[in-house]
């Protein structure tokens, strides 16, 4: 049998390469790319892109890579004047997402959105789906595939009803990469979603869906799936307790683009309490594309996730309509890897009684530190207070990044004076009073100008060295040791 060469070429442009793309490469047109057939020893110029072709190898594990070569920058360039080329997402819930993405989905890239169970990362990319679909109306176009290894095609169905997603995505339910991979390939769709890494698996690899080995092996199939074919790819990942996703980290090293959901309840737990629990944050861990300091704030309603562009001034106006706040609350900006957290600590000053310390979430070597700080410091007569120091949230503060807000609630508690909830506070506390700078403080700053807080104070080297531009309506308030923190909330 004569050894056919496959040639794909694009019904559109004309355009031809070496493999199946699921967007042109040239004309940047879905699903237009047919298969064409031509026997061995008639004219077979190499096109420009054959060489990249080779390079990028084929997607499954046991397949062999076809002429593997480095290239030479020129041609690598030649072949990626596509890359500015982003899929958008429409819509203001698209928006949200699109920034957080770095502006689009970029095609051939695999993203990871993580979070707890029941967080709505289904719901988020079965709208992402929608999106994309709505995008190109066209119905030649190539489809979006929704593929869940959880849930059945009526479960889905039944999810889309309720969102009110009329738009036209492909569902399968499956768990094995490769079927899913071979079926998926066939429609060359505008972009695949995996639901979850955890509930697929590849044959021929040990373990259970789930397993590290497998997850890995799946993650690294898909990802060289969405090199090869160009078809940007959504993974979905359950967090599991110790907060990584299916346990191991590697997973964040093989995909480009590392997203998080997170219920937004950290922020004014007990101001507001149960209220805020409808909030979904999705931030970017990780963007080959993209920064990282991007958040999307949205709220889970019947009807799926709404986009809540004005975060800050809903946070700010539902503030004020909660006229009573308590005396010895304040908030601190802690990091979890890479992810900003806002807390609040909780403080407690009983007079006349006993110097007792009580503590719940805070070393309490560094809560003593702070208390004869403020005694000694400050000049509150904490000496003959019981208090009682509490993390809200059942959150450990491992990070001396907490202990102005700490020192702030003591004092709130002291005095008796609440502190405006819209203020902020980051710093490290010296023995001799002063405050000091910590790590990561621009992302801790822009995340809570992001909230919507009115104010930050921070250490006075950290309002010099960031200034006060792109903070939307904050206000970085420096202060050089307690006393005047002190001046400057009470
Ligand atoms: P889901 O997307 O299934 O979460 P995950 O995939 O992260 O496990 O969403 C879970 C929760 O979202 C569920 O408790 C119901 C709620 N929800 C709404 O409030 N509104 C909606 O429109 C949808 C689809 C879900
Ligand atoms: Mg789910």
């Amino acid at each position: 049998k004569a050894k056919e060469k496959v040639h794909w070429v694009c019904s559109n442009c004309g355009y031809s390469a070496g493999q199946w793309w699921g967007v042109c490469r040239s004309c940047g047109e879905a699903g237009t790319m047919k298969e064409f057939h031509e026997t061995k020893g008639s004219d077979n110029k190499v096109s420009g892109f054959a060489v990249m072709d080779g390079a990028v190898g084929s997607w499954l594990p046991h397949q062999e890579e076809t002429q593997l070569r480095p290239l030479r920058l020129a041609e690598v360039n030649r072949g990626l004047d596509q890359l500015h080329w982003r899929i958008p997402l429409n819509g203001p819930c698209g928006n949200e997402v699109s920034r957080v993405l770095g502006g689009g989905l970029v095609p051939g890239s695999l993203t990871l959105v993580g979070g707890d169970p029941g967080v709505g990362k289904s719901t988020l990319l079965l709208q992402i789906a929608a999106m994309i679909t709505e995008e190109c109306n066209d119905s030649e176009a190539s489809p979006v595939v929704y593929v869940s290894g959880e849930e059945s095609v009526e479960q889905i169905g039944n999810r889309a009803d309720r969102l009110g997603i009329t738009e036209d995505i492909y569902l399968y339910s499956s768990n094995d990469i490769e079927d899913i991979l071979k079926k998926v390939q066939y429609l060359s769709p505008r972009a695949l979603v995996i639901d979850s890494i955890q509930t697929v698996y590849l044959k021929g690899i040990m373990g259970s869906p789930g397993g590290i080995m497998q997850v890995k092996e799946c993650t690294s199939t898909l990802l060289r799936f969405a090199k090869t074919t160009n078809i940007p790819v959504l993974l979905i990942g359950h967090v599991t307790k110790s907060g990584d996703i299916a346990g191991p980290r590697v997973l964040e090293h093989i995909v480009d683009v590392v997203l998080y959901m997170e219920v937004g309840t950290l922020m004014y737990l007990s101001f507001v309490g149960e209220k805020y629990s409808t909030h979904r944050m999705l931030r970017a861990v990780k963007n080959r594309f993209g920064s990282t300091d991007e958040l999307g704030v949205f709220e889970m309603s019947h009807s799926g996730l709404q986009a809540v562009s004005n975060a800050s001034e809903m946070f700010l106006s539902e503030q004020h309509l909660d006229s009573e706040i308590l005396a010895g609350l304040a908030v601190a900006v802690i990091m979890d890897g890479s992810r900003t957290f806002l807390i609040e600590i909780q403080a407690l000053c009983l007079s006349g009684s006993t110097g007792s310390r009580q503590v719940n979430g805070i070393h309490a070597n560094r809560a003593d530190m702070i208390i004869s700080v403020l005694i000694k410091q400050a000049g509150l007569r904490l000496q003959e207070n019981a208090v009682f120091l509490n993390v809200v949230s059942g959150l450990t503060l491992t990070e001396t990044a907490g202990d102005l807000a700490i020192a702030a609630a003591i004092c709130s508690s002291f005095l008796e004076v609440p502190i405006p909830n819209d203020i902020a506070f980051i710093g490290e506390i010296g023995l001799g009073g002063e405050l000091r700078m910590v790590p990561r403080m621009e992302k801790r700053v822009y995340t809570v100008a992001k909230l919507g807080y009115r104010m930050c104070i921070v250490p006075k080297t950290a309002e010099k060295t960031l200034g006060n531009e792109g903070l939307e309506k904050m206000t970085l308030v420096g202060c050089r040791n307690l006393k005047e923190v002190i001046y400057t909330v009470f």
